[in-house]
């Protein structure tokens, strides 16, 4: 696979993979003026096939925290392959074991114990069952507009109904009270509540920080109605927020936590289940819990582990808020000018989302400066919201440039609604 010259070879490969893997998703590329394949990408930033290098401001949607191609991640899978330490089971590994080590020293409060899985879906469905280990089949409360992935348990969780429905009959033992909202909450809980499962700040419906004093009077109520408390920190963890996970900015400590995307590097599928070790006693006796057949594999733990390294020794989850600030400042100064077309601008860290009129304009903006070269995208579940969450790395230069071309975008389509 050598470097492609000819747009035409790009055709080719788009048509085949709207053929074979995704009759949507090339024209979904198109609509956003990217036509050309990847080539290679490097710290916040990604190159097509015709030399175009933009500006990643999607990292993924949460993939790369530590960036494209992370060196030192690279060299610590390049040395993982080389000592041919791949097999797993039925042994132990050494890398699984020290991986566990290190997410004990970085987990929050007494969550000692954790297992890697294969995808953060699959370590919401883990979390799910381990609840029911413990609860039986009693319901989970989860919110509106949450988003906690594809797989069954997972997906039937998810507070988004476009999500979900076309795939009912869905599980059940799900309720969605709303967001932000810790009375709602409170009325739902029955005695036949077990868990209550968030994530510390919503992002698939536009990215929504909770009120203060919500995630307080959430762990408070878990606590007083003895009741589980999983916080999916698949997107906020792992130092996108400028802590390692967002649930330190609150205060507070969850029973079961959830992690994945950025846990892998960028380079390896991943997720991870954490939790408090009175409810670790029945994982291992329970086959389903551990039995995925990649789950734990030296890879997998390899990543996570330089993973963390990095965002501890690197400085770049310190800077990260700074960074954060100075996009979430320059975006609400766009929202004061440019009222007909942005609503709000909010976020945590290098998680930011801008609300905009509606999905016309988060489409135009996006286009704009796809154009200009940096790469933007509506939320999925909200057509509304332009997300922008660029891997940690990037520089304060490339930040300025990101505030250019959406100053930029905004006075075009500004203008352009006006004609
Ligand atoms: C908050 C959250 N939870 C769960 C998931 C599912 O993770 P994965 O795509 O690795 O299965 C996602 C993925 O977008 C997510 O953002």
């Amino acid at each position: 696979m050598g470097k492609k010259t000819e747009s035409s070879d790009d055709r080719e490969l788009f048509e085949s993979y709207g053929r074979l893997i995704n009759p949507s998703y090339p024209s979904f590329l198109a609509k956003l003026g990217l036509g050309n394949v990847a080539a290679r990408a490097q710290g916040a930033t990604i190159t097509d096939s015709q030399g175009r290098t933009f500006i990643d401001c999607i990292g993924g949607y949460g993939l790369f925290n530590v960036g494209h191609n992370n060196p030192e991640i690279v060299q610590a899978l390049t040395d993982q392959l080389r000592e041919q330490q791949l097999f797993t089971k039925p042994f132990i590994t050494e890398v699984q074991v020290r991986a566990a080590e290190c997410i004990e020293e970085i987990a929050p409060g007494a969550l000692t114990c954790s297992f890697i899985l294969n995808s953060g879906s699959e370590a919401i469905d883990c979390a799910i069952k381990l609840v029911r280990l413990h609860r039986g089949g009693k319901t989970i409360i989860t919110a509106q507009r949450s988003f906690f992935g594809h797989t069954f348990g997972a997906l039937s969780a998810s507070g988004i109904p476009s999500f979900n429905r076309s795939f009912r009959p869905l599980l059940p033992g799900f309720i969605n009270v709303p967001f932000g909202d810790a009375e709602a909450l409170e009325r739902s809980i029955t005695e036949e509540t077990a868990a209550v499962m968030i994530e510390p700040v919503q992002h698939e419906a536009g990215v929504v920080v909770p009120p203060d004093g919500y995630l307080q009077e959430v762990r408070n109520l878990c606590d007083r109605h003895n009741l589980i408390l999983i916080l999916d920190e698949i997107k906020t963890g792992i130092g996108k927020t400028g802590r390692m996970f967002a649930c330190e900015h609150f205060g507070i400590v969850p029973d079961i936590l959830v992690l994945g995307k950025s846990l892998g590097g960028g380079l390896v599928p991943i997720g991870a289940v954490v939790a408090k070790e009175s409810l670790w006693k029945r994982f291992g006796m329970s086959f389903p819990m551990s039995a995925s057949s990649y789950a734990g594999n030296v890879l997998a733990c390899r990543a996570a582990l330089s993973t963390i390294r990095f965002i501890t020794g690197s400085g770049v989850m310190e800077e990260c808020a700074r960074k954060g600030e100075l996009l979430l400042g320059a975006f609400r100064q766009c929202v004061g000018e440019y009222p007909d077309i942005l609503r709000s601008a909010d976020g945590l860290g290098l998680l930011i989302g801008i609300e905009t009129q509606g999905g016309k304009v988060t489409l135009e903006l996006a286009q704009e400066m796809i154009k200009q070269g940096v790469l933007t995208v509506p939320a999925y579940g909200n057509s509304s919201v332009l997300m922008v969450e660029p891997p940690l790395v990037i520089s304060v230069e490339q930040i300025r440039t990101v505030v250019d071309s959406f100053t930029a975008a905004c006075a075009k389509v500004d203008h352009t609604g006006r004609k």
